[in-house]
């Protein structure tokens, strides 16, 4: 499948990307995952989302067009660059709160209302606190990660923690799974 097959781009993205190659930023989510994530959180109507690993607002953008007025979103990064080009992009929606913080400190000391969908884009909630983070998604909500296919550029043993956060997901009986060759691949966790 190409870009083009992909129809409802949101508007916004486009300047997102021109910053994403002036800077350089190395890291992006692909069109894909964010059409998934956008048609995920349609389905949440009043919601309240939670991304960690804002970056450069990429997957933001597609998560934000997804949403319904009275839903709401909290978005994370450590790093204080990329938070305040999303605050440029973003930062007048008041539905949206991009919070420059670590991960795994942030998770450790949320203890406000569990969440319809997390969509785990760093090391914490996927790699590092994966029972705490898994805590925090509501009964009937996802919990969605990306970059789980083989790719040639991975370090040394990194496969092997893919492999480990997979049996760990498979071995959870409070969610169903599902593994999808879509994007960079996905798994999609629906708590039970
Ligand atoms: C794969 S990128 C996210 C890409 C983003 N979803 C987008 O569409 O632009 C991972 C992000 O995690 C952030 N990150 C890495 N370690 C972190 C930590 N300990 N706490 C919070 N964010 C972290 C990085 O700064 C980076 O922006």
């Amino acid at each position: 499948m190409n870009d083009q097959n992909l129809k409802d781009i949101p508007k916004m993205h486009l300047h997102i990307s021109a910053k994403c190659k002036e800077i350089g930023f190395s890291m992006p989510s692909d069109l894909y995952i964010g059409s998934l994530l956008k048609s995920l959180i349609t389905s949440k109507p009043n919601s309240n989302l939670l991304e960690l690993g804002t970056g450069i607002g990429l997957s933001l953008s597609w998560m934000i067009d997804g949403m319904d007025s009275h839903s709401r979103l909290i978005t994370i990064d450590n790093d204080k660059k990329l938070i305040d080009i999303s605050k440029g992009f973003f930062g007048d929606d008041k539905r949206v709160t991009i919070i420059c913080a670590d991960g795994e400190e942030w998770i450790s000391k949320y203890d406000g209302d569990k969440f319809d969908l997390i969509f785990a884009d760093a090391w914490p909630g996927k790699y590092s606190l994966i029972n705490e983070t898994l805590d925090l998604v509501k009964k009937g909500g996802f919990y969605i990660i990306d970059d789980m296919a083989p790719q040639p550029d991975w370090p040394e043993g990194h496969s092997e923690k893919v492999a480990e956060l997979i049996e760990y997901l498979e071995n959870r009986d409070d969610f169903n799974l599902t593994k999808l060759n879509w994007s960079t691949g996905v798994i999609v966790a629906t708590r039970k």
